[in-house]
């Protein structure tokens, strides 16, 4: 029960909560991909963003491992300058030198044992001078394609699986995988070389402190609790929008789409903190074996051509600025046919949500950036749908600022009885003041203190590909390519027409 055992949010030593410092104890991180994007701005950025919070031991040490012919003066500056440009807490020169103690850097190729040999050569020498006590937790934040590669060469140095670490672990990026084969097969690769309870795999929604709040307002509050289910509720809609386009990531968009990219991990993720049952206890293992459970009840329509979207924009205007198109991207070859708009309607069959359709949606491109689960309520019996003229709504926010608005019906002022919406908003940057990690901090901090709760495991994995499966497939053998949507519009019409064939509509946040 969430009053007595403790959940996600109310866990003791949670330093997001103004409680003491969990204890990391020694380790290094070892961070592959560390000249990369994701490294630059938001990885190397929460590593500090811990430090400075008191959060790493000070034996914590960091090591870059990168193709590059980078000294270590070299590295140090680009590490300082990554956290100068994107920490979310300010630098603190102390902070900062106590930081730079534990940095190194290995340059090498993945494919290239003697920079693997390199790297235990540097992770000895820092478990004998910096006292990293051979705990270390591998960060792949590499495109998929090295997962295994990687893995085999730590395994070589003897720094995975029954090697000479006495703590290794690995975080994996997403995506994890391609589809339900290939994930499977990734994972029997990486599991060859680390202990399942080794793995991470990484869905950074997760680390968001709204998305972690789904549970608590869901099961702590008798207010949604009572009437989370399909006599109360309508239809939930699930929207990932991005103002941005690929971002100079085309290489990795082409092939992959807004299904796959989106889709398979955060739409349906969120779905299954949506629509999961209570579980007995809100730890790791009880929360994924409800999230299994949700998502093997997810239902793809019999018809998609009426009941999913595919969009791609093209050229035009975004907040005063000229779009390219996604075909004129860098990387994006002229036939492609990858989408970078995606809808569909998904059911979810257990008695709680018979009837009751998911509306998912995520897209590039879009008028505004936003992520929301809208939890939408069945009409009042005792108003007369003329004189409604609102909708009752839960709407989590998650981005860009996390909270939760309450949509409710009230009557305008004056001795008529006309109704309107009006709102109830939480905001968490005015509702608390502790702050909250950033999800990477979160999930880094997670992996170090062996903390599964945040990282979905292989199963949940396997079980989004099982939906997202047959809707790719039916989208990759249909005629033509994605529809057309103007940038800085809601998506193809397509895609509200999945909407109105049900009488319903997107909201437009
Ligand atoms: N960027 C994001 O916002 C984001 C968000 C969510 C998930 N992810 C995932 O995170 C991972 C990394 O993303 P990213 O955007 O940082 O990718 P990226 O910018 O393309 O970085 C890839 C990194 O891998 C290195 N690399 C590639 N091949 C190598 C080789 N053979 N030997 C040594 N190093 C090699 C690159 O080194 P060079 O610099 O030398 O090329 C670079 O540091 C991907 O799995 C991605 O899907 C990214």
């Amino acid at each position: 029960m969430l009053h007595t055992t403790p959940g996600p949010n109310f866990r003791p030593d949670d330093p997001g909560e103004g409680h003491s410092a969990p204890d990391v104890g020694p380790c290094a991180l070892v961070l592959f991909g560390v000249t990369g994007d994701l490294a630059r701005k938001k990885l190397i950025p929460a590593v500090y963003d811990l430090a400075s919070q008191g959060l790493l031991p000070p034996t914590f040490s960091l090591v870059g491992y990168g193709r590059r012919g980078w000294d270590h003066e070299v590295f140090v500056k680009e590490v300082k300058e990554s956290v100068q440009d994107y920490a979310r807490t300010p630098f603190v020169e102390s902070v900062w030198q106590e930081l730079a103690r534990g940095i190194r850097f290995v340059s090498g190729d993945f494919s290239d044992p003697s920079g693997f040999r390199r790297l235990r050569d540097v992770l000895r020498e820092l478990d004998e001078n910096h006292g990293t006590a051979g705990s270390y937790l591998f960060y792949l934040s590499v495109a998929p394609k090295a997962f295994g590669v990687i893995c085999e060469q730590l395994s070589q140095q003897g720094l995975a699986r029954s090697g000479r670490a006495a703590w290794p672990k690995v975080i994996i990026e997403k995506p994890f995988g391609h589809d339900l084969a290939s994930a499977r097969e990734l994972n029997r690769t990486i599991e060859t070389f680390f202990d399942a309870a080794s793995v991470f795999r990484v869905d950074h929604y997760l680390g968001k402190e709204a998305v972690q709040n789904v549970l608590t307002l869901r099961f702590a509050n008798r207010l949604f609790d009572a009437l989370w289910n399909a006599e109360h509720i309508d239809h939930v809609q699930i929207t990932m929008a991005e103002d941005i386009g690929v971002d100079g990531r085309g290489g990795y968009y082409e092939g992959v789409g807004a299904g796959r990219d989106v889709m398979q991990n955060h739409l349906l993720q969120l779905l299954a903190l949506t629509a999961m049952e209570r579980p007995p206890s809100f730890t790791a293992e009880n929360i994924a074996e409800e999230k299994a459970r949700v998502l093997s009840a997810v239902r793809i329509p019999a018809d998609l051509s009426q009941h999913s979207a595919r969009g791609r924009y093209g050229e035009g205007r975004l907040g005063g600025q000229k779009i390219t198109g996604f075909l004129a991207e860098a990387g994006i070859p002229a036939d492609s046919t990858t989408e970078t708009y995606a809808a569909v309607r998904l059911a979810v069959d257990t008695q709680r949500w018979k009837g009751v359709p998911f509306y998912l949606r995520t897209g590039k491109r879009l008028e505004r950036r936003v992520t929301e689960i809208a939890v939408v309520f069945k009409a009042s019996q005792h108003v007369s749908p003329s004189e409604l003229n609102s909708e009752n709504a839960l709407v989590i926010r998650i981005q860009p600022e996390q909270g939760a608005t309450a949509h409710l019906s009230s009557k305008v002022p004056g001795r008529g009885m006309e109704i309107r919406d009006v709102t109830m908003d939480f905001n968490y940057s005015t509702a608390f003041s502790e702050e909250s990690l950033e999800a990477y901090e979160r999930l880094i901090l997670d992996a170090l203190l062996n903390d599964h709760l945040l990282f979905p495991p292989h199963r949940e994995i396997e079980l989004s590909w099982q939906v997202m499966d047959p809707i790719e497939r039916y989208w990759a053998a249909a005629p033509g390519a994605p529809e057309h949507y103007q940038p800085g519009s809601w998506g193809p019409a397509s895609g509200d027409a999945l909407m109105t064939r049900d009488g319903r509509s997107w909201r437009r946040p």
